[in-house]
């Protein structure tokens, strides 16, 4: 049985019928030693009392009529950021649409916007409620956000219907919050890390610009993974709609001088990994005003060859240990990597098939082909996540018997 003494729970119980089964919950989480300290939304307050759930944690439960005694004692702010984790049980579709909204105009709610922590939601409502587009649109919003689910499962339901939309098992719950709060290894502490992702933007006047659609979403997973492998992550991003990853240092950029630039300026670094989609050309003068339409046709546009950042950082003086290049291909994928390999100096690539068939820009899986020099590694399709998580473990381990970087 895992302990998790010295852990900290705050659990947000929502209200629904589902209310009942925290009191297993707190119990579950007290034998195994954790901290745990609970708010009740007004509408919680229905169905389980504070006075239970106190002496049930041997904490103060705090309610949505949280007094300014409350606030003296531990703020809100404080009452987040003391957890190691949050944990929304049950998540009423109500609770689930301010998270992904970001409303804060209650305890609940506000303490949810306030944390840097991870946060695991364990939804519970009637079957139309959770098949409804606006549920799902908010729990792909809360997956997004990095938000963990817990359930729901199939079965009868209180109002009668049958579905998906129980909450999970208390036991369910334990194992998920067990999971989450297990001390992950951190081969990459103390190491460096930089990572370019997303599209730059060449601009042609103040109101146009080159791009591509890159949506950055690879970039920003390894961001993640690095994150989550101890790392000091720095991510070079261009314009994309993405949230920061919690722990990442992020440098926002437009173009590929900017992005080199900042690259430079990082160095030295024991791992650089460049997935951004960069421009190959900008447009040699950018137009000081917004260039007209003069009815004599269309205007020339001289382009100038952009940097190549992986290239000018694998021959750099300051060259990481570590250098990985992404190759986007419509066409002969593995073949091209191959001799991108050599022409851009790297110790790596990541090959992946990105003609319109495959999905892969915007999209959230990927199926890559290592290169290395001693060969190829085909991988299977697996979710962006994924890759990001297994090229970090992989990078860790080549760097592994190798001194960390002296500043
Ligand atoms: O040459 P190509 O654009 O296919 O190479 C792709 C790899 O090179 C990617 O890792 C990309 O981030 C990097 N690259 C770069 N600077 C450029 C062009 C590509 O860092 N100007």
């Amino acid at each position: 049985m895992t302990s998790l003494a010295g852990k900290s729970v705050l659990l947000i119980v929502g209200g629904g019928i589902a209310a009942y089964k925290v009191h297993e919950l707190v119990r579950l989480l007290k034998t195994r030693g954790a901290t745990v300290r609970i708010i009740l939304t007004r509408a919680a307050e229905q169905f389980v009392t504070p006075l239970s759930l106190a002496s049930l944690s041997g904490e103060k439960v705090y309610t949505s009529l949280f007094s300014l005694t409350d606030e003296v004692e531990m703020g809100h702010i404080q009452l987040s950021r003391a957890a190691d984790l949050l944990v929304v049980a049950p998540a009423t579709a109500d609770l689930i649409a301010k998270m992904a909204n970001g409303l804060a105009d209650d305890l609940a709610s506000t303490a949810l916007l306030a944390t840097d922590k991870r946060i695991l939601v364990a939804p519970a409502m009637n079957v139309r409620m959770w098949r409804h587009p606006a549920t799902m649109r908010n729990i792909e919003t809360l997956q997004r956000d990095g938000v963990t689910l817990a359930g729901p499962s199939d079965g009868e339901m209180a109002c009668g219907e049958f579905g998906p939309g129980r909450m999970a098992e208390p036991n369910e719950i334990l194992t998920a919050i067990v999971d989450m709060l297990k001390p992950k290894a951190q081969p990459l502490a103390g190491r460096k890390v930089v990572i370019t992702a997303g599209p730059t933007r060449e601009p042609i006047d103040p109101v146009r610009f080159i791009s591509n659609h890159s949506s950055g979403k690879q970039g920003y997973a390894i961001a993640r993974a690095a994150v989550e492998l101890g790392a000091e992550t720095v991510l070079v991003s261009g314009p994309v709609s993405l949230p920061i990853p919690p722990g990442v240092q992020l440098m926002p950029v437009e173009t590929a001088q900017e992005m080199l630039e900042i690259c430079e300026g990082e160095m030295p670094a024991d791992i650089a990994i460049f997935t951004a989609a960069v421009a190959d050309w900008r447009v040699a003068a950018e137009a000081p005003e917004k260039i007209k339409k003069t009815g004599s046709g269309p205007p020339s546009l001289m382009l100038a060859e952009n940097p190549d950042i992986l290239a000018t950082i694998s021959r750099s003086a300051k060259r990481p240990r570590i250098v990985v290049g992404f190759a986007a291909e419509t066409e002969h994928v593995t073949e091209h990597a191959v001799q991108k390999l050599k022409r851009k100096g790297c110790d790596l690539i990541v090959a992946n098939d990105v003609s319109r068939d495959a999905g892969v820009f915007g999209g959230d899986r990927n199926t890559i082909h290592l290169v290395s020099a001693t060969g190829v590694e085909d991988w299977p399709q697996m979710s962006k996540d994924d890759v990001a998580q297994k090229l970090m473990e992989r990078l860790a381990q080549m760097l592994v018997p190798q001194q960390k970087t002296e500043e």
